[in-house]
């Protein structure tokens, strides 16, 4: 019997995950969750819902920043590991980033190092990590000599680089771009950046826009990235570095996504009737200008500015990303179509009012 470590698998991605597995191999589950006490246990377990009784899944609890996270489970019977668990705000500092990304992911390797049974180590990682490089984008390790634009981006690159020298593990990394939405429903379980500015948008409360508009952006469904992911883990080659993403060359670009959102925004009465114009895009300078001015001032718009800045160097930074060995890998499965990805997820949006408002369509997390 196989038991796969999932961590972080009460998140976005490891929630879905843990379901994917469950259902397409027989592998037991242990679902590695933060919890400092038996309240947050109980939270926990609730949180995970169905899974939390699933007979093939156990709950196991700890956290990355202690000395020995993983001290509480058996060595002996650990087969496979996802590590899904991060510190995912693009805002977080640099110390948490280290202490829960970097450092929580190297004690992860130096467990799993120590199971004799291990088949397979997935490290989920971001497209970002690769940081502000621009054009093509392949799937192989990268050095050290980018910048980031936030400390996130940072430390998602530093946890890969743990791995790319460890010729005695069966890695594989996973790097995932933005996720959108859960499918093509359109629903938004999880809201991050882009949502955050898409309702600056509706509001018309950002007249000017962070970025090139000539800038490729790469954004994936919550259900693509579980079960690229799952198949990748289940199937693909060791040491192999997988992009789960659309390539560069159908990737929207900054500009054409900008224009899509507003097409879908005029069909809602009351964005039309406000007569907001598209926003004219800027330069870094006077983007963060903006940001310093605004923050002087506090308020919604910003917050709202706040989320943006940390990711808005990355729309300046065009790039061409590379997907021939995961397509390889994943045989007929397709990422989804991104304009009507985002069609779906801007209606959606509108219509919760960014979630304010109870779904029309519901999704059970
Ligand atoms: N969502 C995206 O668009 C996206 C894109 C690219 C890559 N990724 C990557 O995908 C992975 C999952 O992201 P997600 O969107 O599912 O994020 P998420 O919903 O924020 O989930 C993160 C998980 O990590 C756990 N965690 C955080 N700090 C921890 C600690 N100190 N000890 C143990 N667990 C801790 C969280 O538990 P708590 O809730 O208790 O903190 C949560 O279960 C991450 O590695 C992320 O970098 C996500």
């Amino acid at each position: 019997m196989s038991v796969t470590l999932l961590t972080g698998a009460d998140g976005h991605v490891g929630t879905v995950l843990a379901r994917w597995l469950l259902e397409h191999s027989d592998s037991e589950l242990l679902l590695y969750v933060r919890a400092a006490d038996d309240d947050e246990r109980a939270a926990k377990r609730e949180k995970l819902g169905a899974l939390a009784s699933d007979p093939r899944c156990r709950v196991t609890y700890g956290d990355l920043r202690a000395a020995e996270p993983f001290s509480d489970i058996a060595r002996n019977e650990v087969t496979d590991i996802v590590h899904c668990a991060a510190v995912t705000s693009f805002a977080v500092d640099r110390e948490t980033a280290r202490a829960i990304n970097i450092d929580g992911t190297d004690k992860l390797i130096t467990f799993a190092a120590s199971c004799p049974g291990l088949r397979r180590f997935g490290l989920v990682s971001s497209l970002y990590a690769v940081g502000l490089r621009n054009g093509v984008v392949a799937e192989t390790a990268f050095d050290d000599s980018a910048t980031f634009a936030n400390h996130y981006e940072w430390s998602k690159w530093n946890a890969e680089a743990l791995l790319y020298q460890r010729q005695d593990m069966p890695w594989q990394i996973y790097r995932v771009a933005t996720i959108l939405g859960e499918d093509n429903s359109g629903v938004v379980v999880q809201q991050n950046v882009i949502h955050n500015t898409l309702r600056l948008f509706y509001y018309g409360l950002l007249s000017v826009m962070p970025g090139d508009p000539d800038t490729r952006v790469y954004m994936v469904s919550t259900e693509f990235v579980a079960s690229a992911i799952g198949r990748l883990f289940l199937d693909a080659e060791d040491q192999g570095i997988f992009h789960i993403s659309d390539a560069g060359d159908d990737a929207m670009t900054l500009g054409t996504m900008i224009g899509s959102v507003f097409d879908s925004f005029l069909a809602d009465s009351r964005f039309a009737r406000q007569r907001i114009l598209k926003p004219l895009f800027c330069d870094q300078e006077s983007f963060d200008t903006l940001v310093e001015s605004t923050s002087q001032f506090g308020g919604a718009v910003s917050q709202a500015l706040d989320s943006v800045a940390p990711f808005a160097p990355q729309l300046y930074s065009d790039k061409d990303v590379q997907t021939n060995r995961s397509t390889e890998a994943l045989g007929g499965l397709r990422t989804p179509n991104s304009k009507e990805l985002l069609s779906a997820v801007s209606k959606y949006l509108v219509e919760t009012r960014w979630g304010l408002k109870m779904p029309e369509r519901s999704c059970d997390r």
